[in-house]
């Protein structure tokens, strides 16, 4: 049987790297495509779910920290450093040790979830919450790497971008063509830029040592992101100094990638539009209790754009749509144990009793 080995590895051809160059992997990529037999049925396409949560940490940014990690050691790298909402520093902390360097992390100060400040100390990352959001902390982590012996795996290497195309790559090879729609959340703007990039690449026909391979898929899919509300740039048409949003995933604003998500929104016929946090948390749950697949906050951005346009009469039907999730419920599980009025569930307490506990499940006995 055909054991997954990475993407370097699978899609060796399509990337950066030579024969001779020492590939750092936890076997990232290789993801589930889940059909949405909910988001199907309410929508009138065939929607699927590229479940990134299933990553070795838990997110969409193994996939591009694979490569950056390879890219530090190739450049003789000692230490790495990073600015991260949380997901991309848990991804740094746990490549850099399997590449054997040192790591530190910027993160804004109580503004990440408990899952990924375990992840990046468990991993033994030196971790400082900066007093400052998000941007504050690209700032500090890219003067750093211009100034200091610091290599920077934050989005702005190109490393990381080549990865994470890989995720349109696995779409195409699954669906057997590019899909109508591509959805997803954004927040820095490299993830909406990477699978761009990747769905062009796979649009064209391939230049290889050998001679010309037709392109793989006959179209490109209209690229969908989103944004939560309180951190919509993209929408304002402008950065906006005072980011909120309970999804402190995308909790940015002023995304780095900002033309690449541009272009990736015009070139495609696609659209950047914002959704609350109430439609995130509406979608969180849909996910969950309808689906049978759990998400963080932030990644439900994606469902939540595809239901409000949906509402809005504004998805055709009969399309093959696909949503990226980005990272995994238990990531930031607290959301979960709410419910809609805002209170939070307390599970039923039941003696050590098979009767009283059957009754509380309301079963008679056969
Ligand atoms: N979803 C999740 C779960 C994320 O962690 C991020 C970004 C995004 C979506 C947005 O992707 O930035 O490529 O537009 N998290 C970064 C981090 C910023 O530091 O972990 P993007």
């Amino acid at each position: 049987a055909h054991q997954w080995r990475g993407v370097i590895r699978e899609y060796a051809d399509r990337l950066p790297v030579t024969e001779a160059t020492k590939v750092i992997t936890l076997g990232e990529g290789g993801t589930p495509l889940v059909h949405a037999q909910k988001l199907s049925e309410l929508t009138g396409s065939e929607v699927y779910l590229k479940v990134e949560g299933m990553n070795p940490t838990g997110s969409f940014k193994d996939r591009g920290m694979t490569m950056a990690m390879t890219a530090a050691v190739e450049a003789g790298a000692k230490a790495v450093v990073c600015a991260s909402t949380g997901n991309t520093s848990a991804s740094a902390a746990a490549y850099a040790t399997a590449a054997g360097l040192k790591c530190a992390v910027l993160v804004p100060e109580g503004k990440i979830s408990m899952g990924k400040l375990s992840q990046a100390i468990a991993h033994g990352a030196t971790l400082l919450q900066v007093d400052g959001n998000f941007d504050n902390c690209l700032d500090i982590a890219r003067k750093l790497g211009e100034s200091y012996p610091v290599f920077l795996v934050n989005s702005v290497n190109p490393a990381r971008i080549q990865g994470q195309k890989t995720g349109a790559f696995e779409v195409v090879d699954s669906l057997g063509d590019a899909p109508d729609i591509h959805v997803l959340p954004v927040g820095n703007a490299g993830n909406i830029s990477a699978y761009w990039k990747g769905y062009k690449e796979y649009s064209a026909p391939f230049e290889t040592p050998n001679g010309t391979l037709a392109a793989v898929s006959t179209k490109t899919p209209a690229m969908w992101g989103f944004q939560a509300a309180g951190a919509a740039p993209f929408v304002a048409g402008h950065p906006i100094t005072e980011p909120d949003t309970i999804a402190t995933a995308i909790r940015i604003g002023n995304p780095a990638s900002w033309e690449t998500a541009v272009a990736a929104r015009d070139e495609s016929g696609g659209l950047i539009e914002a959704v609350t946090d109430e439609e995130i948390l509406a979608a969180h749950r849909w996910l969950s209790s309808k689906e049978g697949v759990f998400v963080e906050p932030g990644s439900a951005a994606g469902v939540a754009g595809l239901i409000k346009k949906h509402a809005a009469g504004e998805v055709p039907s009969g399309n093959k749509i696909v949503i990226t999730v980005t990272g995994h419920g238990l990531k930031d599980p607290q959301w979960a144990l709410r419910t809609e009025d805002g209170s939070d569930v307390q599970p039923v307490k039941v003696p050590n009793d098979v009767v009283t506990v059957a009754a509380e499940l309301g079963l008679e006995e056969k």
